[in-house]
C-alpha cells in the first residue's frame, strides 16, 4: 500500500515556526479530533499561497500517544526524551505532547496556520514553547557558520528519516528531536575566527571541512560524524533555524533533527554532552545552552487523517 508521508524532507525554508504544545487531561478526544483536521487546515492556508511552499509537520510525544491511542500501539522507538547529563553540560528533557513544525517562504502563512491551530487548541491544550525562526545570510546560524551543509539529500535523506519494514504499522513515519539553544554571543565573539573554526571543525567564510589531522577531537562535527558497526555513516536530517531578539540578547539556534531511528540522534547527543571518549564533550556547548529537549513521532498523513493504531 502506498503511504502518504508528512513532508519532513524540504529545502531550507526562509521562515519557520516551532510550537511545542501540551494537551490537558480529559481533552484526549478533542485532541485526537484536531489531529485529523490538520492536513485540511494546512490546505486551507497553503492553497492560497501556492508559490510559498507552506509545510506543516506534526509530531506526537510518547505520553500523549499512550493517552490517545493506547500504550500497546506505540511506534517501535517512541519514548520520552531522556535528559543527558555530562560532567559540564546537560541536555534537559522538557514537556511536550505535540510538535508543530511550520516552514514557508514567508512568515505570514506560517503565522496564519499557527493562529488557526492555536484557536482550535482552546480548551484542549497550551502552547508551552513557541519559536519563530528566520533564515540568516548564506544559511548561516547566529554563530556565523553555514549550518546544514552535510545534510543527506535525495535517496539518502529518505533513508535517513523514513521508518520502514522494521515497524510496518508505522512505515512512512519519522522521529524528531527538538532542542532550543541560546548562544552566549559575548563569549563567542571574544574568540578569534581561527578558534571558532576549531569549535565547529569547518572554515567560517567558505564552509570547508578541516582535515582530519587538524580537526580537534571536541569539534562539533568530529563528535557528530558517527558510524554503525559496519562502518556506514549514520545520518539524520537537520533543519535548524536561528531565532532571537536584540533587546534582551536572547538569541540562538532551534535544533530540529529528523531520523528513522531517534537512537541515532540520541547517540550524537551523548557524544556532544558526555563526550566521545567521555569528557571530550562538544566545545559548541561552552557557547550554546540547551533550554528544552523533546522527542516526537511524526506519523504518515494517512495515519493523521484516519488513525488506525
Ligand atoms: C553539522 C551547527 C546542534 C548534529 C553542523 C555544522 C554547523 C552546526 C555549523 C556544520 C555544517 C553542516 O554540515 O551542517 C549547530 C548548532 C547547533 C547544533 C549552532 C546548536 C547550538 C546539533 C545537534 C546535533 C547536531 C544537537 C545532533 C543531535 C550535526 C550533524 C552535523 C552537524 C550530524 C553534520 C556532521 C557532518 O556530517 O559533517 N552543525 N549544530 N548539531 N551537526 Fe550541528
Amino acid at each position: 500500500m502506498h503511504v502518504v508521508t508528512q513532508q519532513v524532507i524540504a529545502p531550507p525554508a526562509r521562515a519557520g515556526m516551532f510550537l511545542v504544545i501540551t494537551v490537558d487531561e480529559g481533552a484526549e478526544d478533542a485532541a485526537a479530533a484536531l489531529l485529523t483536521e490538520i492536513s485540511g487546515l494546512t490546505r486551507s492556508v497553503a492553497f492560497r499561497v501556492p508559490d510559498d511552499g507552506l509545510n506543516c509537520v506534526i509530531g506526537i510525544g510518547a505520553h500523549l500517544w499512550d493517552r490517545l491511542y493506547g500504550e500497546d500501539t506505540r511506534p517501535l522507538h517512541l519514548h520520552p526524551f531522556q535528559e543527558i547529563r555530562g560532567a559540564k553540560h546537560t541536555a534537559p528533557a522538557t514537556e511536550g505532547d505535540l510538535l508543530v513544525h511550520l516552514r514557508c517562504r514567508e512568515m505570514g502563512p506560517c503565522f496564519e496556520l499557527a493562529r488557526i491551530i492555536a484557536r482550535r487548541l482552546v480548551g484542549i491544550g497550551q502552547v508551552v514553547d513557541e519559536v519563530h525562526g528566520f533564515k540568516f545570510f548564506d544559511e548561516r546560524d547566529l554563530l556565523g557558520f553555514v549550518d546544514g551543509t552535510e545534510n543527506p539529500e535525495g535517496d539518502a535523506a529518505v533513508a535517513a528519516v523514513t521508518v520502514g519494514e522494521e515497524d510496518p504499522a508505522y512505515a512512512g513515519g519519522s522521529y524528531v528531536i527538538v532542542q532550543k539553544y541560546l548562544h552566549d554571543m559575548t563569549s563567542w565573539d571574544a574568540l578569534s575566527v581561527e578558534e571558532q573554526e576549531r569549535v565547529i571543525g569547518r572554515s567560517k567564510l567558505d564552509d570547508i571541512e578541516m582535515a582530519d589531522d587538524v580537526k580537534p577531537a571536541n569539534a562539533h562535527i568530529t563528535l557528530n560524524v558517527i558510524e554503525d558497526d559496519e562502518g556506514n555513516q549514520l545520518q539524520i536530517l537537520r533543519d535548524n533555524m536561528p531565532f532571537g531578539e536584540v533587546g534582551d540578547g536572547t538569541s540562538g539556534t532551534y535544533f530540529i533533527g529528523y531520523a528513522a531511528d531517534p537512537g541515532v540522534t540520541e547517540r550524537m547527543l551523548r557524544n556532544m554532552f558526555i563526550g566521545d571518549p567521555p569528557g571530550t564533550y562538544d566545545r559548541i556547548l561552552d557557547f550554546s545552552v540547551a533550554h528544552t529537549g523533546a522527542l516526537f513521532f511524526t506519523p504518515s498523513i494517512d495515519f493523521l487523517d484516519d488513525p488506525h493504531p
